[in-house]
């Protein structure tokens, strides 16, 4: 057995079999490199799904970890850190001041439960409407927490684990009919991706992104934007809501506000925030020195290297690229789509065997909603990685015609 044939072994005896994992074990990275455990170099076009947008090892942000580890590393949020405050001032500062209170959390799910738990103590306790139903879409992904897995609405997510949480309704996407018609006065929140990410990479219409905050206003209902892939710079802006005109009153984010360590967030108004009071929702590791001193420089290198402008720059070349490969190949691409550098090439047939080709030719991305190749890199990556990436991704599709 190779090094990863017995890594393989391994974890098929210990781990709980949840993963449907790829046939690669990584040992290390670097910038946009991932090298394998037999040695062989790969160009990261996935990030670990959305996440080391700052890209891997920096040597700032272990700089950062190793001497907040040696200072302090967990307290609880019984105390005031300052680390805590350093990164929910930036990160506020990030979405221009449009909120005014973040909790911290670990995850996207929990930023989400997070939301979910504000927009109905906010209608129970300060509009005392007695509002509880969340509306989300279809094709959305919110977590796999109970409360977001039953928000995400797809069966096959849910499968075997009834009875799910009452109070969530789902409705089409890009339909701002549908929604309408499905606000009821027990509406409390509409709850949306502006990039489905895990549904396969599919952006709201601005009409329709328009049209939901517009509903939501109109009915006063709460719209809660989940940032959690979209956000950090991914798509060519700072959050995705800001190529929108749209008024959200939370927004939550996770993947990479700490590059890789787990870290949540949820952003809200000072309005809505009325509705948690000390006792009422918590988290023991939620905005940790740790993880804050982390964030905090993440959010600092994200500015100052201008992240969301490369990504708009970079992702706008290679979705250029990407649909000229569309025209070339008809009969094997149905769409390209996506914003900034979180692209989607949806094919024609099952995605993996593409992805297969493309590992074998020392490329790494992923492969969403069955059909949809997702490109997600590091928003450090280079014009040179991104154009090495399109020649291999353009051979395999001349064999595969
Ligand atoms: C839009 C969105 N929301 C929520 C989540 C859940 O985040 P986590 O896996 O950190 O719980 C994800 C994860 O992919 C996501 O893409």
């Amino acid at each position: 057995m190779n090094a990863f044939e017995q890594i393989k072994a391994r974890e098929e005896k210990v781990i709980c079999h949840t993963y449907g994992r790829y046939p690669l074990a990584i040992r290390s990275a670097k910038g946009c490199k991932l090298e394998d455990v037999n040695g062989r170099e790969y160009v990261d076009l996935l990030a670990g799904i959305a996440v080391v947008n700052v890209g891997h090892s920096r040597p700032e942000l272990t700089e950062v970890l190793a001497a907040q580890a040696a200072k302090l590393g967990h307290v609880s949020n019984l105390f005031y850190t300052t680390e805590q405050l350093d990164a929910a001032e930036k990160l506020l500062a990030s979405a221009n001041n449009r909120f005014d209170r973040v909790f911290f959390c670990n995850s996207g799910a929990e930023a989400n439960e997070a939301a979910i738990k504000l927009a109905r103590r906010y209608s129970q306790k300060i509009k005392q409407n007695g509002a509880s139903d969340i509306i989300t879409f279809e094709g959305a992904f919110h977590g796999r927490t109970l409360a977001t897995v039953t928000a995400t609405g797809q069966p096959k997510y849910m499968d075997g684990f009834a009875p799910m949480p009452q109070g969530f309704v789902h409705v089409p996407w890009n339909d701002p009919a549908a929604l309408e018609a499905a606000i009821t006065p027990k509406t409390a929140a509409v709850m949306m991706e502006l990039i489905q990410g895990e549904g396969g990479v599919r952006p709201a219409t601005k009409e329709f992104a328009h049209a939901v905050s517009a509903i939501c206003k109109k009915h006063g209902v709460l719209l809660i934007i989940d940032e959690v892939q979209t956000g950090l710079c991914r798509t060519g802006r700072f959050w995705a809501h800001q190529h929108y005109d749209v008024q959200p009153d939370i927004m939550t984010s996770a993947k990479a506000l700490a590059n890789g360590l787990p870290m949540g967030a949820m952003l809200c108004t000072e309005e809505t925030a009325k509705a948690f009071v000390p006792g009422t929702h918590a988290a023991t590791f939620g905005g940790g020195p740790l993880a804050s001193a982390v964030a905090s420089k993440v959010l600092d290198i994200m500015k100052d290297e201008g992240l969301a402008q490369r990504a708009e720059e970079l992702g706008a070349y290679a979705k250029d690229k990407l649909q000229d490969m569309a025209a070339l190949y008809p009969d094997l691409i149905s769409d390209v789509r996506g914003l900034g550098l979180m692209l989607g090439v949806e094919f024609k047939f099952p995605a993996k065997e593409i992805l297969m080709q493309l590992f074998e030719r020392g490329f790494v991305c992923n492969v969403t909603h069955d059909v949809v190749l997702r490109l997600v890199p590091p928003l450090v990556i280079s014009k040179e990685e991104i154009d090495a990436f399109l020649a291999a991704l353009s051979e395999v599709l001349k064999k595969q015609a």
